[in-house]
């Protein structure tokens, strides 16, 4: 049995990552802090419970299981909170990475999928984004990521770790299957959000900014579903076995959807109306976000199931509806 390490297993996209990687025959292993995952959503592998910043934990969890691979999500992930306190995201995403970086040279582990981010580009020079645009962060968040790029490069020349790190859009929908989902505490991501609005957990949804230069006034950004996602860190891990090659990847869904239609299409999905607040634009977020996934599609053989803007919001309202109602 292959065991596969999975950072962050217990969060959201780890979770479902752990759901595709056991569906491809190999057993997950869900390594995680709980500070922001939860135990319920691990139900594919066993859970471990333990912080990438705990090297003996971390000896004592890869002495057990002898994991082939490490796929990478455990982070801190919001970008605001990165703007006011740096440092806890340096110590957490990039610390943390290098202790568990060196954890994996030591045990002789040669595979590494890491969650990195479009937000590794900063502001657009172009659209759609393709891996080879510069790489100036605007954020701590983003800058933790690029850190983590280079020490993979830096891992790989040193010690032949090979390694794909996946730079994901925005992450949305829930399993189809309706067993994991969405729940990050506090949410910041705007699907959620809005689906807070349809179930009356919120007064309102907030669009900050109406004034860009986009066809409705409102941002642009690619949303990917969660289990698309999972999917591709499937092909990943087996190209990097395969090939003993390295890369980065983009993972987006090639369209984007401005704020508003989000909102038309959830009312069109749940069949409510949904209360909008317009407010000021936040600084730093750009007029639109594309990325290009043409790379991972011709390499990793990579094609999204789940790409209508419906179907994702589709999938997230299943889940959230579901999880109104557990208490
Ligand atoms: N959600 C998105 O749209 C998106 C977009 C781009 C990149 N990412 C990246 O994908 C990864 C997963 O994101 P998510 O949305 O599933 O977040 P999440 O918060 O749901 O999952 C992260 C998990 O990591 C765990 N964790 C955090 N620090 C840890 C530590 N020191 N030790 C052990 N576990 C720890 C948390 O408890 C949580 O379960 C993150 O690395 C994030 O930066 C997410």
């Amino acid at each position: 049995m292959t065991h596969i390490l999975i950072t962050g297993g217990a969060g959201y996209i780890g979770s479902h990552a752990c759901k595709a990687i056991e569906t491809a025959g190999y057993t997950p292993i869900a390594y995680d802090s709980l500070e922001y995952g939860h135990e319920w959503a691990v139900k594919w592998g066993p859970l471990e419970t333990g912080d990438i910043r705990d090297r003996d934990r971390l000896d004592q969890v890869i002495r057990k299981y002898r994991p082939e691979a490490v796929m990478h999500f455990a982070a801190y992930a919001f970008v605001g909170e990165s703007v006011e306190n740096p440092g806890r995201y340096y110590r957490n995403n990039v610390a943390g990475t290098l202790t568990l970086l060196e954890a994996v040279r030591d045990h002789g582990i040669q595979n590494f999928i890491f969650s990195s981010t479009c937000a590794t580009y900063g502001l657009p020079e172009q659209i759609p984004l393709t891996e080879n645009h510069p790489q100036f962060p605007i954020n701590p968040y983003g800058s933790t990521k690029l850190m983590i790029e280079q020490m993979l490069k830096d891992f790989d020349a040193a010690h032949g770790l090979k390694f794909v790190a996946l730079r994901y859009f925005n992450a949305a929908g829930a399993d189809p299957g309706g067993r994991i989902g969405e729940d990050h505490h506090p949410e910041t991501h705007l699907i959620p959000l809005v689906l807070d609005a349809a179930l009356e957990k919120s007064e309102n949804i907030r669009i900050f900014g109406t004034d860009y230069d986009t066809p409705d006034g409102t941002c642009i950004r690619d949303y990917i579903h969660v289990t698309d996602l999972a999917d591709a860190h499937v092909l990943a891990l087996e190209y990097v076995l395969k090939s003993r090659n390295s890369g980065f990847f983009n993972l987006g869904n090639g369209n984007g959807y401005s704020v508003r239609s989000v909102i038309q299409t959830a009312e069109k999905v749940t069949g409510k109306k949904i209360p909008v607040m317009e407010a000021d634009r936040r600084p730093g977020d750009p007029p639109v976000l594309i990325g290009s996934s043409e790379k991972a599609a011709k390499i990793l053989k990579w094609k999204p199931r789940y790409d209508r803007l419906e179907t994702i919001i589709e999938t997230a309202w299943k889940w959230a509806v579901k999880n109104s109602n557990t208490p």
